[in-house]
């Protein structure tokens, strides 16, 4: 084993291991200097210090003497660029330095050869020194560095949705690392652990409580315990700030009202704020959902979005906080018989309208498209639509329409199609431009010249979402990007391994948009599992191609995810989405699928785009197949542009997805001995239950689209199985056939389940193959009402036997619940009996719905 993985790897250092550099570039770095000298004091400048320290130690395994002031020997210096400039004079940073950035460079200070880590603020200091030992991991030349880096958005935060009871809505780690039993935790450690892996990422700011926020946080009593988050975050330039419930005033606050232009109100939120400030003198605003799926909000009151943002905004703003105003605003009992209502117009229709009347330090913070997260939407038109308001783009990295950590599902690709998505909204003229005002952040125009990005450069005009959100298109004093985390108290953070990759890809885009989804991809492989070759090209090559993945099996063309709507939003539910209020539509029957959302015959969504975009999606052939059933109704016969009908594409990308799923899996594999063992096993565990939910997703889409337009698939695989042994068809003791709701959620919409107070269960049938070797998969459903036990024999060998006690989301026999089980290598004759046990456990009946008995694969 080789030196970078010789202890046992938790997860818990994420892409900050520090890792032992191999033996031939330590020697590289012997001329390093011995020293890290800080100039200045501040807790920031401080843990600067401790983390070059840290890394050094780590990676090259020497101690850095450390001192403050004064340089007398070859030194790391850090220090605000006005610091250095004070000891180095006839250094010149190539670029003026501005906000949060940095410059790495060599220089003589006092006569000394020096490696010298300048920034902005003592912030750019710190996030220069996560910047210089980045390098230094990821093998780049740290002892020469001159680079100069500077955030192309001034607002990068991400949000928790964690509740004060401790669960973390849309949380799949394990507990809030802020919240236990309605209070702030006593050991605040993570927290401070979490807050060092934002700064790492240049992450200047967290929400910690859900949007759906409990009016308590305002409470007197519990302000002094959100400045304990507060000082937790304070050594890493992390600025707290809260979400807050609108109808506060009168819930908590005493009042009979909440009517924000009641002055009443007005004074209420001052004392509020002016109480929270004295506390948290740094404190960063609020987050403010409102009337959205049962928030109270400013309509109670026939007021506008407008005018409950600005109120808090104007107590706030003497502070220099922020409001971030969300726009997932929308009517969730819209009446679905109507064929004009849609919900992905109510964005639009409700800010656009607003544009220009919310205050300078109020944002509008957008998802990134107009639905909720979906697996693919197109970039939400507000975007474009908002021109003299700042505007941030809200993005999840918690995956709950994507697999909810138990899939891989990298988000990078699809948000870098967002980002890149052109508006071509006219540029207003300069004369128009507002003044910058804000007293942080960087001025617009001199962001400009840092920007090598195409879209800056093309004349275009800077309308990719990137530049509209980072506020260069209509020049905006504030903007950028929130990402929903959802980190817990798993000591891997967000529970599958991987899935921190989306972390680090929200963070690094948040500082510098135009990075590629495959340079993240490589850095965050390089930093998690080191550099071997064979790990970096498998693990960025299964990570770039997975939202493909996951998409191809879950929901094609633009449908939405066909999740379960109205429930878990995991597994399959293709019709949950349907005839309700929530307007997540696909109007999908017997004909055809998709939503009309045409100007000329459908809900007119498309007419909320510039018309440049607005004419592409108008026409079902302009629109590219991936986001054809979001914009246009079509039968299923109609033919795509790559050829296919629109459902045999749907049959094909199913059985494409979960091939593809499978292959993780022998992908993963071949990492064995190359990584630790425990990422390794911990890893593959995930890779194989992915695999065998794919299947579940890609049987429940295909079947119910073949009982629904009655068109088979042209490969004949949707329906035959021809490897299956239907557990209700095998002789059965103790268990009997159970109808599954969603009937295609289960192979031939039955399942089996143990009757009631039964001790064990048995399920039997007789192999009637070629004698061979074999694997077996068993199909059974983990509920988390129990631990029901399983065991397969083969005549009366026990090959296999488990504990069905995943915590997966799943109350009931089904899509969410159906979990596989590979049994591999054995040898079958004709004649033997194979014998699936259960023993139920509580409420879990030890259900199961077939075995499947396919020749072994080569390995
Ligand atoms: C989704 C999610 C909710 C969340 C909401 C929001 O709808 O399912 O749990 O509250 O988004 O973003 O406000």
């Amino acid at each position: 084993m080789g030196a970078a993985f010789a202890h046992a790897e938790t997860g818990a250092e994420a892409w900050l291991r520090y890792a032992p550099l191999p033996e031939a570039e330590r020697a590289k770095y012997a001329s390093l200097p011995a020293s890290v000298v800080v100039l200045g004091d501040s807790p920031l400048l401080r843990t600067a210090q401790q983390e070059m320290m840290r890394g050094i130690k780590g990676m090259l395994g020497r101690t850095l003497l450390e001192a403050a002031g004064q340089v007398q020997e070859r030194s790391l210096v850090l220090g605000t660029a006005a610091d250095i400039r004070a000891v180095a004079p006839e250094l010149n940073a190539p670029h003026e330095i501005r906000a949060d950035g940095f410059w790495l460079t060599t220089g003589k200070v006092h006569g000394f050869d020096c490696l010298i880590i300048a920034g902005a603020t003592d912030r750019g200091v710190l996030y220069g020194v996560f910047s210089f030992l980045s390098r230094l991991a990821r093998g780049e030349n740290a002892l020469t560095p001159n680079v100069v880096e500077q955030p192309y958005a001034p607002i990068r935060w991400v949000n928790q949705w964690d509740n004060l009871d401790g669960r973390i809505e849309r949380g799949y780690a394990g507990p809030s690392i802020f919240f236990v039993g309605g209070g702030v935790r006593g050991d605040l450690t993570r927290a401070e652990d979490y807050a060092r892996l934002l700064a790492s990422l240049g992450i200047n700011g967290c929400t910690i409580n859900n949007v759906n926020a409990n009016p308590r946080v305002l409470e007197e009593s519990f302000l002094p315990q959100l400045a304990r988050v507060a000082e937790a975050f304070r050594p890493w330039g992390v600025q707290l700030s809260i979400a807050v419930n609108l109808s506060s005033p009168k819930v908590i606050g005493g009042l009979d009202t909440f009517d924000p232009l009641d002055p009443r109100v007005k004074e209420w939120w001052r004392a509020k704020i002016d109480a929270i400030y004295r506390l948290v003198p740094d404190f960063g605003g609020f987050v403010v959902k409102a009337d959205s799926e049962g928030q109270l909000g400013p309509s109670t009151y026939n007021r506008t979005p407008a005018d409950a943002a600005n109120a808090i905004a104007r107590a706030l703003k003497p502070h220099g906080g922020i409001v971030f105003y969300r726009a997932f605003v929308y009517n969730h009992h819209l009446d679905w018989r109507q064929p004009k209502n849609d919900r992905a117009k109510a964005a639009y229709d409700n800010f656009h309208p607003l544009d220009g009347k919310f205050d300078d330090n109020v944002i509008i913070q957008i998802k990134n498209g107009p639905i909720d997260f979906q697996v693919r939407e197109p970039a939400s038109p507000l975007f474009g639509g908002l021109r003299s308001t700042n505007q941030a783009i809200e993005l999840q990295v918690t995956q709950e329409y994507t697999g909810q950590q138990r899939h891989l599902c990298f988000l990078a690709p699809m948000w870098k199609e967002v980002l890149d998505f052109d508006m071509h909204s006219p540029e207003i003229p300069s004369a128009a431009r507002k003044p910058y005002s804000l007293k942080d952040g960087s001025p617009p125009d001199s962001r400009d010249d840092m920007d090598p990005s195409p879209s800056a450069s093309s004349g275009s005009g800077f309308q990719r979402v990137k530049d509209l959100v980072s506020g260069k298109t209509f020049h905006r004093p504030l903007g950028g990007f929130v990402g929903v985390a959802n980190v817990g108290m798993d000591a891997n953070w967000l529970e599958h391994p991987l899935a921190m990759a989306n972390l680090y890809a929200f963070g690094r885009l948040a500082w510098n948009h135009n990075l590629t989804a495959s340079e993240i991809a490589t850095e965050w492989t390089e930093l998690t599992f080191g550099r071997d070759p064979l790990v970096l090209n498998t693990v960025t090559a299964m990570l770039l191609s997975s939202w493909n993945t996951y998409e191809s099996y879950t929901g094609p063309l633009g449908a939405g995810t066909l999740t379960d709507i109205t429930g878990s939003h995991y597994g399959p539910g293709v019709e949950s989405s349907e005839r309700n209020g929530w307007g997540q539509w696909h109007r999908a029957d017997h004909k055809g699928i998709g939503m009309d959302r045409s100007v000329a015959t459908g809900t007119g969504y498309s007419g909320q785009y510039p018309p440049e975009v607005a004419k592409v999606y108008e026409s079902t052939t302009a629109t590219a197949d991936e986001l054809l059933l979001f914009f246009h109704h079509v039968p299923y016969t109609y033919k795509l542009h790559s050829g296919k009908t629109v459902i045999q594409h749907i049959y094909d990308s199913h059985y494409e997805g979960a091939e593809r799923a499978e292959q993780y899996v022998r992908q993963w594999e071949a990492l064995q001995g190359h990584i630790d063992d425990e990422r390794y096993a911990a890893t593959l565990k995930r890779l194989e239950y992915q695999a065998g939910h794919a299947i579940v997703w890609r049987d429940a889409v295909c079947n119910w689209f073949l009982r629904t337009s009655g068109i088979p698939d042209a490969k004949g695989r949707v329906g035959h199985y021809p490897d299956r042994i239907e557990a209700e068809s095998m002789q059965l003791q103790g268990y009997r056939p159970l109808g599954v709701t969603r009937a295609e959620t289960a192979s031939g919409g039955k399942a089996v389940e143990c009757v009631t107070h039964a001790q064990t269960c048995a399920a039997t049938f007789k192999f009637q193959g070629n004698a061979g070797r074999y694997e077996l998969a068993v199909q059974y459903f983990d509920l988390n009402t129990g631990a029901s036990k399983f065991r397969v024999r083969i005549g009366d060998r026990a090959i296999d036997e488990w504990v069905a006690n995943d915590h997966l989301p799943a109350r009931g026999v089904g899509g969410d619940s159906s979990t596989r089980r590979l049994i591999k290598g054995l040898a079958l004759r004709p004649g033997d009996a194979i014998r699936v046990e259960g023993t139920p456990d509580g409420q879990d009946h030890a259900a199961f719905d077939y075995v499947e008995v396919r020749p072994a694969r080569e390995p």
